[in-house]
């Protein structure tokens, strides 16, 4: 009996960004995820989650949806590959489960979209405990122009993300898997944190620009995404120290991991044929491009097994026509279309 409790709270715990991302298919569209049913799920979880549930169910909102823009950006970048970060059930959850790059880059992407959406909601003004920011940084300015505007307030994005997506109990920080999930929302948030751009607008009389104000803008979810996925193909391979108090790399055990590294500890799984201890669904009836030897080609999305080709007709619009004012009229055209797929 003690030993299940233990396990159970034990899974809900590592796996907490696999649990919003559980509700995502339950809750069947990816517009709805609701806050409420993440709290229900995090009475079980660590304090501070707790705590957010219980005094900050907006900022649960945000973690939603954070959770959701990262979602829809991993299946983005991975559109072409064996593992496409898929949300079919049984798959997701595996995978995650392990130490490999694409569970590294599922935390690191769901923590950058955790900051970004609780960033974004300061800067709209809809959290009450935040604004958009409009400190004079930093960097300066040479005389030329000024601070001012409304700043994106990374800093609380960052600082909500940590406290959401880090909670653990104390005890479980020590193990490796947990240093290595540590260490990738870390890499996540540092994404949008080190990638801050400075925005600008004049004023003056028509457009002249005698006084020039600027603030610190997010980089666009889609670059964040670019950018972790580089990181992704250059992950580096990770084990416990000696003392277990760190992370050092496999090749170089002098030399920890740099804090924005995605970083794993297990080889990747070939995700080439089905198999659900993994989370792996395999390849066949992947849509792949003939002929390429690149990410996506049929030869290396189907593993060598081949493809199919299908012929198919498709209904178009075209030969599309402006007809004074203000309409578009269109024929219908039938398109040929070959399709291939992975065998
Ligand atoms: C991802 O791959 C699975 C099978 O490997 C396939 O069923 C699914 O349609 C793919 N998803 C996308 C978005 O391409």
């Amino acid at each position: 009996m003690q030993v299940q409790r233990i396990l159970v709270l034990l899974y809900f715990f590592l796996l907490f960004p696999a649990n919003i991302i559980g509700l995502w298919w339950a809750v069947g569209s990816p517009l709805v995820m609701d806050p409420n049913s993440i709290c229900r799920k995090s009475r079980r979880l660590a304090g501070k989650q707790r705590e957010i549930c219980r005094k900050e169910i907006e900022i649960v909102e945000e973690v939603a949806n954070g959770a959701k823009i990262a979602l829809a950006e991993c299946q983005f970048q991975f559109r072409h590959r064996k593992w496409n970060c898929t949300t079919a059930k049984r798959s997701l959850d595996r995978v995650i489960r392990q130490d490999t790059r694409e569970s590294a880059f599922v935390y690191g992407i769901t923590a950058a979209g955790v900051v970004y959406s609780v960033t974004e909601a300061c800067n709209m003004g809809h959290l009450l405990q935040c604004t958009c920011d409009n400190h004079v940084q930093d960097i300066t300015t040479d005389g030329e122009w000024e601070w001012g505007g409304c700043g994106d307030n990374v800093e609380y994005g960052y600082k909500k993300s940590k406290e959401f997506m880090d909670a653990r109990k104390k005890k479980r920080r020590g193990d490796l898997t947990t240093r290595i999930q540590l260490h990738n929302n870390d890499a996540g948030r540092l994404t949008v944190k080190n990638h801050m751009r400075t925005e600008c607008k004049c004023h003056g009389l028509s457009g002249s620009c005698t006084l020039k104000t600027c603030w610190r803008k997010m980089p666009i979810f889609r670059h964040v995404g670019i950018i972790l996925k580089q990181k992704f193909d250059g992950a580096i391979q990770v084990q416990s120290s000696n003392d277990g108090k760190r992370l050092e790399t496999v090749i170089d055990t002098l030399k920890p991991p740099a804090k924005a590294d995605i970083v794993y500890s297990e080889k990747s799984p070939l995700f080439c044929k089905r198999n659900r201890k993994i989370g792996s669904l395999g390849t066949k009836g992947r849509e792949c491009v003939p002929d390429s030897m690149g990410v996506g080609g049929c030869d290396l999305l189907c593993c060598q097994r081949g493809y199919s080709t299908h012929k198919m007709t498709i209904r178009d619009n075209c030969k599309c026509r402006f007809i004074w004012c203000c309409d578009v009229r269109c024929e219908t055209c039938m398109r040929e279309k070959t399709i291939y797929r992975c065998l």
